[in-house]
């Protein structure tokens, strides 16, 4: 997947992206990273690339030229503008739509993605209309900027690469990627000042273990995400479990 990334400040995204999974990622050849500076893109002196909102009120707002010149000399630099027909161009803005693993797992099927990052208060609107094709938020709350909404979804998208995650089926098993929480995990010391691993965990009874993992991941997202078992797939035995959880906490007045 090649990923290129718009912003005024390149600098911020080296630290994250030289480390860990997605340093191998960009190893391994799944992953490229390229940063652009919307400030290279601006024909003008003084290289501005915002200014005051028409109309008044506060704040500053990215002017459009500098962001479509960037966007199309991405294309020129394509080897035919055939590559980057149907590339998202995703813009990433508090008023996106909610970043999701779906969306996660939507985008790794992608070859290409472009990312804007906006700052201030936000782009001029002929940028929202005319050149990107998608606006994804991270969350309900206002970051300073798009940087790191950009990088949450490199992070997220990344580890859905093939390969990408050592142990197979690893992102497949994770939290939100089937449908509910995941469980707890152990590991060494069975016994930690007295607070020891549930035996089952150590019985090497793989099916004991599997329904196990299954019957607390149901619990977690009962106690702390009950929506999410609205859409989750489940079977009989599932539903049974949770007609348990749900008797259990009436008999307990919860
Ligand atoms: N830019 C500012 N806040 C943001 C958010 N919540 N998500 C994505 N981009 C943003």
């Amino acid at each position: 997947m090649n990923i290129h990334i718009l912003t005024l400040f390149p600098d911020m995204f080296p630290a994250y992206l030289n480390e860990s999974i997605l340093k191998k990622a960009q190893a391994m050849g799944q992953l490229t990273v390229r940063l652009h500076n919307i400030r290279d893109y601006t024909t003008d002196k003084h290289h501005v690339t915002d200014e005051p909102p028409f109309g008044g009120g506060g704040g500053m707002v990215l002017k459009p030229e500098p962001i479509f010149t960037a966007v199309e000399s991405l294309v020129a630099d394509l080897q035919s503008q055939q590559e980057m027909e149907g590339v998202p161009v995703i813009l990433m803005s508090p008023q996106g739509r909610p970043f999701t693993q779906t969306i996660a797992q939507e985008l790794a099927g992608q070859e290409r993605l472009v990312l804007l990052c906006g700052r201030y208060e936000g782009v001029d609107e002929r940028v929202r209309e005319h050149l990107v094709t998608d606006e994804i938020s991270i969350g309900d709350y206002v970051l300073t900027g798009g940087e790191l909404a950009a990088l949450v979804i490199v992070d997220a998208v990344t580890r859905l690469l093939p390969g990408v995650l050592g142990a197979e089926g690893a992102a497949e098993m994770d939290s939100h990627a089937t449908g509910l929480l995941e469980g707890p995990h152990f590991t060494k010391p069975a016994d930690f000042r007295g607070w020891v691993v549930p035996d089952v965990l150590r019985s090497g009874h793989a099916a004991n273990v599997a329904r196990w993992r299954r019957e607390e991941s149901l619990r977690r997202t009962w106690q702390r995400r009950p929506d999410m078992l609205l859409t989750a797939v489940l079977t009989e035995e599932d539903r049974w479990f949770l007609g348990q959880l749900a008797q259990e906490s009436v008999a307990i007045g919860d």
